[in-house]
């Protein structure tokens, strides 16, 4: 089976890093030839760590490093695809064309997944011929440790697919769970609020910032804490998830905390910019 990851940031190189690992043919591609680079390297660094450990052998390093091929031609880079997995920047518009020309570059046949954390799976199937054949594949960061898969099925999407996409998650190691196309999903529904009430918590001065990520990774047993967890997510990427669930229910329990909204606007968008509940520079 082949595979073609489109966006090779955070996400994306994870996700090439985990199928080549369990031995499928990958292309990466991106428009960016020096985020293709990045993101080999840091591919390379996180296998290092593996061999550091004990857990791969230079040989098999080696190995996945080879199965993997970069590509700046999307056209070029899909057309031997029987899945591709979107890994793109967390925009409707851009999701929307990019699928517009997966539905023409590929085979019929050939599988559309998204990694999209919180875009309606229905309406990026809606711009194609295939809406049977699209689905979510969510994959949690760190892509290589984490070991859920959230497997979203679109209002058409068929139950071979959705079988196949479930047993495919299986066989990179990971365990997958099957949730249905509404705001959020389950991951993200449940997720945002926890962060949002730490923010709401730290803006209203319940507690400081060490405090509340001491409270709930200390008493929850959260191997980071709400506001750490954010950073590392970006609060950008809160922000516009917040809104989702906003827009989608219409209900003001989703309603993103002003303090979030301001360090946005700020450009404190977490680990990503140096700066967030914790500075990183
Ligand atoms: N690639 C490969 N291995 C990695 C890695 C990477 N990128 N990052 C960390 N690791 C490995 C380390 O080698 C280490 O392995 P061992 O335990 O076998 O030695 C292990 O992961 C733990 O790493 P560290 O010791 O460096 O650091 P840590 O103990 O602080 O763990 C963490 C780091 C795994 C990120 C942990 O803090 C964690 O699980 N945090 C929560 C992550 C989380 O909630 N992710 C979901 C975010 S939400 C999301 O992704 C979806 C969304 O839609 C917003």
């Amino acid at each position: 089976m082949n595979i073609a990851v489109i966006g090779s940031g955070t996400m994306g190189n994870g996700i090439a890093h985990v199928f080549a690992q369990n031995s499928f043919q990958v292309s990466l591609i991106d428009i960016s030839q020096d985020s293709l680079n990045r993101a080999l390297a840091t591919i390379g660094k996180n296998l290092d760590r593996m061999v550091t450990k004990g857990t791969l052998t230079e040989d098999q390093k080696t190995q996945t490093l080879s199965r993997i091929t970069t590509f700046t031609d999307m056209q070029a880079g899909v057309q031997n695809a029987d899945l591709v997995v979107e890994a793109a920047t967390e925009n409707v518009d851009l999701k929307l064309e990019i699928f517009r020309n997966l539905d023409a570059f590929t085979k019929p046949e050939c599988i559309l997944a998204s990694n999209t954390s919180s875009i309606s799976i229905t309406k990026i199937a809606s711009v194609t011929q295939r809406p049977d054949k699209v689905i979510g594949m969510h994959f949690m960061n760190p892509v290589p440790v984490m070991k859920l898969v959230e497997v979203i099925r679109g209002y058409s999407t068929s139950d071979a697919v959705t079988t196949q996409i479930l047993e495919l998650s299986k066989q990179l190691g990971k365990i997958p769970a099957e949730a249905n196309d509404y705001p959020g999903f389950v991951a993200n529904r449940i997720l945002m609020p926890m962060i949002n009430e730490a923010i709401y918590s730290l803006f209203e001065g319940v507690a400081g910032v060490e405090e509340i990520d001491t409270i709930m990774k200390l008493g929850m047993a959260h191997p980071m804490g709400p506001l750490q967890l954010a950073d590392f997510i970006g609060l950008d990427v809160c922000l516009s998830i917040l809104r989702v669930l906003h827009d989608g229910f219409g209900n003001p329990k989703y309603a993103p905390c002003p303090l979030l909204v301001n360090m946005v606007q700020a450009g404190h968008k977490g680990v990503k910019s140096g700066q967030g509940f914790y500075s990183y520079t």
